[in-house]
């Protein structure tokens, strides 16, 4: 393992560390602009990580829910969502992970998403696979929709909440689907073969870096809406295993 895993593994669990502090214990939120929620556990979480990124690495960039954009010129960046899942984590329910992403060119080099109630910590570096803690995750063999979990991730505001509904419609009947409300580990359970696809309605970078190169790495497949290889734009798509997306695209564009 090189330095720049090592580094996100030991940030996520000092993170979690702190997250699992606060877990089930009354903690006051503020509402943003977006509607979406930051407690100081998100804000202390962020802090731990930031420092122990720039420690290790003073030279990268970091871009991270809460604080924005360092703004250091570099070709690397760490694209991080401390708390991913904060309405779930208010309301004491276990849904909810860090994720941290080395990103260059866009493109993610290594992820980790860590959930510490479950102590469950996934991990991937670009063509060298995905973990599971030590095991290697594949995406499942399951082709029958039928069978198959879809869940979906969305941004809040109305116009992602309409295109959100108008999915629901479509697969409604089709499939089983959920809305978890941690996109970051959607992605890691849909790398680890317990769902079979995930759908983002225009989450934001440090919702998807980071659960991307697991699905990719666990051997499965990443498009737009239309059935493209995803561009830099990666706020709508489709992560499946792979042996069902065709399907799902038909039954997306029906
Ligand atoms: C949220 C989660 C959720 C998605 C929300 C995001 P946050 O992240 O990723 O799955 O549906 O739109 O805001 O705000 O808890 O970090
Ligand atoms: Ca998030
Ligand atoms: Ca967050």
């Amino acid at each position: 393992m090189n330095k720049e895993i090592e580094t996100a593994i030991k940030a996520a669990k000092l993170a979690g560390e702190r997250l699992e502090y606060y877990f089930e214990t009354i903690i006051e939120h503020e509402e943003k602009e977006d509607k979406s929620l930051v407690t100081k556990a998100d804000l202390e979480a962020e802090e731990i990580i930031v420092k122990t990124l720039k420690e290790a690495f003073p030279s990268h960039n970091i871009f991270s829910e809460e604080s924005g954009d360092l703004g250091i010129k570099s070709d690397y960046t760490w694209v991080l969502d401390p708390l991913d899942g904060t309405l779930n984590f208010t309301r004491g329910l276990p849904i909810f992970a860090t994720s941290i992403a080395l990103v260059k060119d866009n493109h993610p080099l290594l992820s980790v998403t860590y959930n510490p109630v479950i102590k469950s910590l996934y991990y991937s570096e670009k063509g060298k696979g995905a973990f599971w803690n030590e095991e290697r995750m594949r995406v499942s063999d399951n082709k029958d929709p039928f069978k198959a979990i879809i869940t979906i991730g969305r941004a809040r505001d109305i116009k992602n909440k309409e295109k959100t509904n108008e999915i629901l419609n479509k697969v409604y009947f089709k499939t089983h689907q959920r809305i978890l409300g941690s996109s970051a580990l959607e992605l890691a359970w849909l790398a680890a073969g317990r769902t079979e696809a995930f759908i983002s309605v225009g989450l934001k970078n440090w919702d998807v870096y980071g659960g991307l190169l697991l699905v990719e790495e666990a051997g499965g497949k990443i498009t737009d809406f239309q059935g493209r290889p995803l561009g830099d734009d990666k706020q709508y798509f489709l992560a499946s295993n792979g042996k069902i997306h065709e399907e799902f695209l038909s039954i997306l564009n029906r």
